[in-house]
């Protein structure tokens, strides 16, 4: 498939990189244009072309930048032909992002990004720390396949996405539509928990709407409060399990 990716930060040069070594076609774009993507695309075997350029002739697009930052594409990504499917990995991190009241209020994330870009979107690969993404993915069939939960209202974008899940060596789990994106936020208890597809099944059904915007603040004031480089990607993985009180369904 011919992919465009908007970021090519932790996830976005990820993603290059598996989607690209899965015989995929990828085009990657971010801020400061192709020549500061010249070494990630000559290990990663992709094109860096200029972000304008980076929605031409593609299949799919992967958007990898911040959340805030989202509105910013939405001219980019509406030359987009409709049948195009938009995946989207954004997180809305209030302390990084500045508030939101939409999402403050309860808002699904999905739903804020589908707005601002005035097209439907897919959300994938969000529920993830990077170092899962990055070391984590296994062959189909693996014992140790962890699972992405993937939500979005148009089927069909859905199942392209899920199929590109897969190949980035994880086990994609159907998590409903965009107004079910709420499930897979910071604070639920399919976020971030390195989940096998079993575990992700029952972890999407034990999601409780009005507790996750409140976890969600109670986790980022609890990593706040770790020294610099004290926290470790797995004491963040190890504290959203324990938020979400998953230790039973872990050891089942
Ligand atoms: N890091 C994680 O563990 C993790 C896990 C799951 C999901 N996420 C989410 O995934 C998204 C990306 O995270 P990240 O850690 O990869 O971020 P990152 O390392 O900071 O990279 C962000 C990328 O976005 C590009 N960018 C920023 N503003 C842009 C704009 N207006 N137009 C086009 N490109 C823009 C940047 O371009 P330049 O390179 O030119 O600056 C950069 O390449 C975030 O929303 C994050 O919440 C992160």
């Amino acid at each position: 498939m011919r992919i465009g990716i908007i970021g090519t930060g932790n996830i976005g040069a990820t993603l290059a990189r598996k989607l690209s070594a899965a015989g995929h076609l990828v085009q990657v774009a971010n801020t400061r244009g192709p020549e500061s993507i010249v070494e990630l695309c000559k290990e990663a075997g992709c094109a860096a072309v200029p972000l304008e350029h980076v929605t031409y002739d593609v299949e799919l697009l992967v958007t990898c930048i911040p959340f805030a930052r989202m509105p910013d594409i939405g001219g980019i990504v509406s030359r987009l032909p409709d049948a195009v499917p938009v995946a989207d990995t954004s997180n809305y991190y209030p302390h990084r992002d500045a508030r939101i009241e939409e999402l403050d209020a309860g808002k699904p994330e999905g739903l804020w990004v589908e707005q601002k870009l005035g097209r439907p979107i897919v959300r994938a690969w969000n529920a993830l720390v990077q170092t899962t993404l990055a070391t984590r993915g296994r062959p189909k069939g693996d014992a140790d396949r962890l699972a992405v939960p993937v939500a979005g209202t148009d089927c069909a974008a859905k199942q392209k996405v899920m199929g590109l899940v897969d190949d980035s060596g994880f086990d994609p789990i159907d998590a409903g539509t965009t107004d079910d994106t709420w499930r897979l936020q910071m604070g639920a208890p399919a976020y971030c928990t390195e989940l096998n597809a079993e575990q992700m099944q029952r972890a999407l059904t034990l999601a409780n709407r009005d507790a996750v915007l409140a976890r969600r603040d109670a986790l980022l004031s609890i990593i706040a409060s770790w020294e610099p480089n004290q926290s470790f990607f797995p004491d963040i993985v190890a504290l959203n399990r324990a938020a979400a009180g998953l230790h039973r369904l872990i050891e089942q």
